[in-house]
């Protein structure tokens, strides 16, 4: 087991719900994350999944220290990052990337590729010197994948998929070990998706990366995650390799998630159940007391609604029921 990079422990953010215009109350808060812990090793891709709204967004901002945590700890390679200052923190900035969903909102219009990619150097002015920029964002270019002669154009002029070629290069140029991918390809078309995901791939390897990919569907983790982390309102529900999660789920909500996943395979096809989630996810604001799944699931008992259960290790992975067990016709083989 390699070692870890980034250690995230009881993280929570909360959002105040503040009303009035002149003097301000705080009436209730949102419980964007709520008391999360995993470990993202060196070199792995950790899959976090989830409906929207359930934290996944939040989780990446207070990971790249854009948001302030309510309480908690995250620890890069053995230190705080909330007490990081200075060189420190300037340091941290290059270590920590972000990859966004979006490359029509994250681009902005009026910048040159050559300026939208090589803008990291210019607050980070010891990894390039200013006479070497060009050739570096050229090199950057080809690295994703487009031509390093399109350097003066701008992001319209770009496809979907070029776009996000284009938000990867600038993650890549201060040479980060880590980047947080929050959504990258949901805005794609799904040949588009694959290729960005192939690319993500290669890079991990030849740039030694390790990716925390946020998804809202298991389906597009699968090829690149060697572990997922299930999310349901602003927790970690399961969390386990790729072969535990796809194979061998033990938290209904996963078992939802995946049985809504696609299968080539008729036959198999055939043998499955589609799990239909009937409610809707509860406000972050007034969470269900126990466990935040119940007012969905189908094998609710009344110590459901009055202890929490923890996210432990029950079968052989972590996961956070009571009545944690296999659902004989979900698995995705
Ligand atoms: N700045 C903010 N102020 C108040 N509430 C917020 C803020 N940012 C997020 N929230 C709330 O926190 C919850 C989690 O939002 P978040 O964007 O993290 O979810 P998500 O899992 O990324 O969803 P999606 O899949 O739609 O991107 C939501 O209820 C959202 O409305
Ligand atoms: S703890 Fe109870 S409500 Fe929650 S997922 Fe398990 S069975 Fe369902
Ligand atoms: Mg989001």
């Amino acid at each position: 087991m390699s070692e870890t990079i980034l250690e995230v422990r009881d993280l929570v953010k909360h959002f105040p719900v503040q009303v009035g215009v002149l003097f301000k109350r705080t009436i209730g808060h949102v419980k964007a994350v709520d008391g999360v812990s995993f470990d993202l090793r060196k070199g792995e891709t950790l899959g976090v999944v989830g409906e929207s709204g359930c934290g996944k967004s939040t989780l990446a901002q207070v990971l790249m220290r854009l948001e302030k945590a309510t309480s908690g700890t995250v620890k890069f390679e053995g230190r705080d990052i909330f007490g990081l200052k200075g060189q420190e923190l300037r340091r941290l900035r290059r270590d920590i990337q972000i990859v966004l969903q979006d490359p029509y909102t994250s681009l902005n219009p009026r910048m040159t590729v050559g300026d939208l990619v090589g803008e990291p150097f210019e607050i980070h002015t010891e990894v390039a010197p200013k006479g070497d920029r060009q050739r570096k964002v050229q090199e950057l270019l080809e690295v994703v994948g487009l031509n390093p002669e399109h350097i003066n154009r701008y992001p319209h002029q770009f496809s979907g998929g070029q776009r996000q070629r284009i938000g990867i290069a600038r993650a890549l140029a201060l040479r980060p070990k880590v980047i947080i991918c929050d959504e990258p390809v949901s805005a794609l078309d799904v040949s588009v998706q694959a290729q960005v995901m192939n690319l993500l791939d290669e890079l991990q390897t030849e740039f030694d990366l390790s990716y925390v990919f946020i998804a809202h569907d298991l389906s597009v983790v699968r090829h690149l995650s060697d572990r997922v982390a299930v999310m349901y309102l602003g927790k970690v529900v399961e969390l386990g390799t790729d072969e535990q999660i796809y194979e061998h789920p033990t938290h209904p909500y996963t078992q939802a998630l995946l049985s809504a996943v696609p299968v080539p395979d008729p036959e198999l096809r055939g043998r499955r159940e589609v799990i239909r989630l009937t409610g809707d996810v509860p406000s972050p604001v007034n969470p269900p007391s126990g466990c935040r799944f119940r007012t969905r699931c189908w094998k609710a008992q009344d110590i459901c609604a009055t202890e929490e259960p923890p996210l432990t290790e029950r079968l052989g992975h972590l996961s956070a029921c009571h009545f944690a067990e296999e659902h004989p016709h979900v698995a995705v083989v």
